[in-house]
Order: structure tokens, then C-alpha cells, then sequence
């Protein structure tokens, strides 16, 4: 997962908007939601210097990196990922206001997770010839956040809108930093997400009445997917 930081609004834990009546989604194309403005408060799509990730020295971690690579290679959530009955009914009686601050959680994660699977896939993609362990690490978490991305725009589409990820990643802005930026704004990202999922699923195990969709039962095993990204990234550090 990779955010802003300036997404981490507490109001994902619990309170909704004040907005008497739901207002329309916008629409880029039927059943296509159009993307949020770009603000402060939308997750970043970031690029980087690849020839400089590239030359990184990290012959110094080497050892505590091949372990990481190791864990992520395991890919303990390879079948957790799955849409199980529960999901299988309509979703209309979530109307209003929660049904619009419940799309709006959605969609700000999904572009999260999206914005980590695109920097991900492309630091595996440029490194791959140049340092196969940073490559091999990319690649997995590559693969981690697209499941992700993929599983919360489905859960998307439950309530008729999905994001079209191709459209996101043609015309997103791209904020640059230079690797050591990235190491550390991604580490604190994958640290703050999995604090995020675990809360959340926290909060619905003691309060099973805010259970209004089978997600949020997903995140205890997804944050661990955060997490050992997090510890990737301490290691670089
Ligand atoms: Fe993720
Ligand atoms: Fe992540």
C-alpha cells in the first residue's frame, strides 16, 4: 500500500460525513467512477530515479534482505484473496451517507494499493538485470498489492462502480523522489497500512454491528501483507 500521508484521516474509523442526502457519483463512463479531484488528501502515484535504485549498495543487508525476499517468495495469502459467499448478495440496503463514505473508503484504498502495485512492478521491471534481489522483492509486492487493488475494486463493483486502472495510471500525476525519499515515505505508507487494516478489523471484532460489508474480515491476514512490505523497507533504510 502506498499513500499519502496526509490520507490517514481518522474518519475512516468510524464517523461519516454530515451530508444529509447522498450526492450522484460522477461517472467517466457507465459504471466507471470518475476519480477524485486531486487533492492533499488523495493517494500519490510516485516515480523515482531507477538508475540510482539501481545502484544501490545493499550489501550490508544483504543477508536480513534475502530472508525478507524468502517470506514474500512464501506467499502465505496466495488463496486468502477469495470472494466467498458472503459476498454473493446485493448491496443496496447501503444507501446513503454510508454508502457514499463506504465508496469513498474504497476507492481512496484502492488507488492506494493501485499507486503501490504500478511503482512496485516498474522498480522490479527496471532492476531485474541490475540487482535481482531488490528486483525479486518489487516483484513480490508487486504482486501482493495488485491483489489488493483488484480485491477492493471489486468490492467496488458490488455497488455498481469500479475505477478503470488504466485511465488512472495514463493521467494521474506522478510525483518524482529520489529513491532514499521513496524508501522512507513507502516504509512509513506500509507501516501506517497495516496499523490501518489491523484497527479496522479490530474495531469491527468488538463492534460486529459496524460489520456492514465481509471486507473489512479480509484485513487481518491482508495487513500482515503491509507488514512484512514495511519490514522490506526498514531493511533498505
Ligand atoms: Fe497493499
Ligand atoms: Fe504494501
Amino acid at each position: 500500500m502506498v499513500k499519502s500521508l496526509e490520507t490517514q484521516r481518522q474518519s475512516l474509523m468510524g464517523e461519516t460525513p454530515k451530508t444529509a442526502l447522498a450526492p450522484e457519483h460522477e461517472l467517466l463512463k457507465p459504471g466507471v467512477k470518475a476519480p477524485v479531484q486531486e487533492t492533499l488528501l488523495t493517494p500519490r502515484f510516485y516515480t523515482t530515479d531507477f538508475e540510482a535504485a539501481a545502484q544501490l549498495d545493499i550489501s550490508s543487508q544483504e543477508a536480513e534482505l534475502l530472508a525478507i525476499v524468502e517470506e514474500l517468495r512464501a506467499d502465505y495469502n496466495r488463496h486468502h484473496f477469495v470472494r466467498d459467499e458472503e459476498f454473493q448478495q446485493c448491496w443496496d440496503h447501503i444507501d446513503g451517507e454510508t454508502r457514499v463514505a463506504f465508496i469513498d473508503f474504497l476507492e481512496r484504498s484502492c488507488t492506494s494499493e493501485f499507486s503501490g502495485f504500478l511503482l512496485f512492478k516498474e522498480l522490479s521491471r527496471r532492476l531485474k538485470n541490475r540487482n535481482p534481489i531488490l528486483a525479486d522483492a518489487f516483484n513480490f509486492m508487486a504482486r501482493d498489492e495488485a491483489r489488493h487493488a483488484g480485491f477492493l475494486n471489486k468490492s467496488m463493483a458490488d455497488f455498481n462502480l469500479s475505477l478503470d486502472l488504466s485511465y488512472l495510471t495514463k493521467n494521474r500525476t506522478y510525483t518524482f523522489f529520489p529513491p532514499e525519499w521513496i524508501i522512507y515515505t513507502v516504509y512509513l505508507s506500509e507501516k501506517i497500512g497495516y496499523w490501518r487494516y489491523i484497527l479496522v478489523y479490530r474495531h469491527m471484532e468488538k463492534h460486529p454491528e459496524h460489520q456492514i460489508y465481509p471486507l473489512f474480515r479480509k484485513f487481518e491476514s491482508w495487513c500482515q501483507d503491509e507488514n512484512r512490505h514495511g519490514d522490506f523497507f526498514i531493511a533498505l533504510l
